[in-house]
């Protein structure tokens, strides 16, 4: 296998971030759950579903710089397939979340930047900290993203059936990341500033990312 040099890796993370940041670089290997849905909305429900779909589409941009950040530090040796297909799954969130604001009249959050670069350096602490924690790390992201997706498929209006089928199929995935990660031994405690870190930034995500 090809030796990469400290360039090599610098170029090629600023590819992937560049990837997961520039709205239409990333394309979805699996269709759009959505299909042929209909979504009748009115002025206000689609504001309020573009805001939700907004959170949603800055939250996969973390799970993209968590993968990534990760797969700079842990060894995981054991797990790396079952991790890099997490990962392209993430990228078929990111490109539904895209195609569903698009259609919604409506833009990615500016904040993604930020976002990015937050989860980036987590993933990264944790692959040092050990592939133990690096995989309590996924399972307790997928956690709670999970818990996001549930509470906003309760807040969707009740004729968006095209929002609906994307969340769905996205919380199955989550769900299923965070039994891989749990799997391969990520049952891990994470260190509790490690948690209030991670609520912290998430609830300052979904407060910003709704607006801006
Ligand atoms: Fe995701
Ligand atoms: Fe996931």
């Amino acid at each position: 296998m090809r030796q990469y040099t400290g360039l090599d890796q610098l170029i090629n993370s600023f590819d992937q971030a560049l990837r997961s940041l520039v709205p239409g670089a990333t394309a979805s290997q699996r269709a759009n759950p959505a299909h042929n849905e209909a979504a009748q909305l009115c002025v206000s429900d689609a504001r309020h579903v573009a805001g939700l779909m907004r959170v949603n589409h800055s939250g996969e941009v973390c799970a993209q710089a968590l993968y990534h950040g990760q797969a700079l530090t842990a060894k995981l040796p054991h797990v790396r397939k079952e991790m890099q297909h997490a990962a392209i799954e993430e990228q078929d969130h990111l490109a539904w979340c895209e195609d569903r604001l698009k259609e919604l009249d409506s833009h990615t959050s500016v904040l993604n930047p930020i976002w990015y670069g937050l989860s980036y350096g987590m993933g990264a602490i944790a692959g040092i900290a050990g592939d133990k924690y690096s995989l309590g790390f996924v399972a307790e992201t997928e956690r709670q993203v999970s818990q996001h997706l549930q509470e906003h498929l309760q807040q969707l209006p009740e004729h968006d059936d095209r929002s609906r089928k994307i969340l769905e199929q996205m919380n199955e995935d989550e769900l299923q990341h965070r039994d891989t990660a749990l799997q391969a031994g990520g049952v891990v405690e994470l260190p509790a500033p490690v948690r209030i870190t991670m609520t912290a930034i998430s609830k300052l995500m979904t407060k910003t990312s709704y607006y801006l």
